[in-house]
């Protein structure tokens, strides 16, 4: 069941639980019995939630908030993501946070963040338990004025959250289960109910349109590919953006085969097509300006008689040929086709979403994503959108020195450098063979944050549905890039 949300001026009688915030730098005032909650250790660290029961029977949640001059949306969206796990028995909850807000302006992104702090980090993923036991939060009232303004806000937190929860359900769903087929059906229904066109490409049709990426990384499965395109059309848009996003729904490495602990979590390689398909599911919803559209190539990477060699030349949708020299650099052999796709569809912009690199991993930790790009101005709109819904992120650059190291001897380029130092960068390198001139273009790789080992504030373990935020941030704010600044 989803979680219904309501804005009201002051706490209502008839909730189960009410949730009152506390900051670091002021532990003291209201109601509160401080004394029994420093006694305990409660600093008001972000996150740290205390419960006090009530002497009317209802439950009071102390929610840390950290500094109070440090209070802003981020931190409120964290703070109710570790709220609702506290609250997760309880049928109703007010909560009252929005006035520890630092900037008093920012209330309707304090609501929405709350509404998306409370949904996910509730979030559980059932599909496999036997005995699923479900929580029990189903109403939520936010506290504080506002009005319609701030009401429209819980709206967008909640569409926003739900496209999220449904990413993270598919990034949990194991290989075996979530097929290609399975996935593409998935976005069908979900394109339908939610408002944007879904085209999907069968093999024969892949095979048709020359996407020698997608069929060589294919060819070790019993899976069939598939290809999607996807289209939100507004009324007079403003613009057009691409989303390309990489869709291994299990990367076993291929005849170039993963070590078994490295295999783990793989079933998760297509978060980045997962990013994309919440952000078309939420903007359909919320409605946006631009046109955008969605290339989605789709396929497990498997290890079958007939699998791609290593030493094979692939030729791309764009007429390169490719030398792979590791099966297992299968994300940007798939990406390529859906770069030379989305380029051909001249969009104003393009931004692609990946698990590509482990590299990228070490660089930059489990929770920031890299950014690549050709074109400064656009990677700035992506950083700023990141930044501003709480997903972290850090440019990579794209040194025109490590392009030479892509050069094959039999073929057009190869699929890996001979050197492991810089690989985030070389793969994105790659990607920028298949990318139009002149079109800006932005690389997003989230290997590491597209999962999660940890719990913390509205992050849970497995799939966090990273990217859906950003990107409905971004389209719903988007400024065309200029074409010359670069
Ligand atoms: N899907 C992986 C990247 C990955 C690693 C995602 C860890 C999430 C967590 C990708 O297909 C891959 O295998 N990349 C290789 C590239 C290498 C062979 C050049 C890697 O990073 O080791
Ligand atoms: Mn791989
Ligand atoms: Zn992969």
């Amino acid at each position: 069941m989803p979680l219904t949300a309501e804005l009201a001026r002051t706490t209502p009688d008839d909730v189960a639980a009410v949730a009152v915030g506390a900051v670091a730098d002021r532990l003291e005032g209201g109601d509160l019995d401080w004394g029994f909650l420093t006694a305990n250790g409660f600093e008001a660290k972000p996150g740290d939630v205390r419960t006090l029961p009530g002497a009317d029977g209802r439950t009071t949640f102390v929610v840390g908030l950290g500094k109070g001059a440090e209070v802003d949306p981020t931190v409120l969206r964290q703070a109710a993501g570790a709220l609702a796990r506290a609250a997760r028995h309880q049928p109703s909850l007010a909560v009252d946070l929005l006035g520890h807000l630092a900037d008093k302006g920012s209330a309707p992104r304090g609501a929405q963040a709350i509404v998306e702090g409370l949904v996910l980090g509730g979030y559980e993923y059932h599909a496999f338990k036997s005995d699923p036991k479900p929580k029990k939060l189903a109403h939520v009232v936010v506290v504080g004025g506002g009005g319609q303004r701030v009401q429209a806000a819980i709206d967008r937190g909640l569409a926003v959250s739900e496209a999220v929860c449904w990413v993270r359900d598919l990034v949990n769903e194991p290989g075996g289960s979530l097929t290609p087929t399975k996935l593409a059906q998935q976005a069908v229904a979900v394109g339908e109910r939610a408002g944007f066109d879904v085209t999907v490409w069968d093999e024969k049709e892949i095979r048709k349109q020359n996407l020698g990426g997608l069929l060589g990384v294919n060819r070790g499965s019993a899976q069939k590919p598939r290809f999607l395109q996807l289209r939100y059309e507004p009324e007079n848009p403003r613009a057009t953006v691409a989303l390309v996003g990489k869709g291994i729904t299990f990367d076993s490495g291929g005849l170039s085969l993963k070590p078994a602990d490295a295999m783990i979590g793989m079933k998760g390689d297509m978060g980045g097509a997962g990013a994309v398909l919440g952000a078309f599911r939420a903007i359909a919803a919320l409605g946006a300006k631009v046109r955008v559209l969605g290339f989605l190539p789709i396929t497990d990477n498997m290890t079958g008689g007939d699998a791609t060699r290593v030493g094979d030349v692939l030729t791309m949708r764009n007429g390169k040929t490719v030398e792979v020299l590791n099966t297992d650099a299968e994300g940007r052999l798939i990406l390529a086709d859906g770069l030379s796709l989305a380029t051909e569809a001249a969009p104003d912009a393009i931004v692609d979403l990946a698990t590509l690199t482990g590299a990228c991993m070490v660089a930059l930790g489990e929770r920031t994503a890299g950014l690549m790009g050709n074109h400064r101005g656009w990677l700035e709109q992506v950083r700023t959108a990141s930044e501003a819904v709480g997903e972290s992120t850090w440019p990579l650059p794209l040194p025109a020195h490590l392009r030479a190291k892509l050069d094959s001897d039999i073929a057009d380029l190869k699929n890996i450098t001979s050197t492991r130092w810089g690989g985030a960068s070389a793969a994105g390198l790659f990607l920028q063979e298949f990318v139009g001139d002149g079109i800006p273009w932005v690389h997003v790789d989230l290997a590491g944050p597209a999962d999660s080992s940890e719990v913390d504030g509205e992050i849970v373990k497995g799939g966090t549905g990273f990217g859906v935020r950003t990107l409905v941030e971004l389209l719903t704010t988007f400024a065309k890039p200029k074409r010359a600044d670069a």
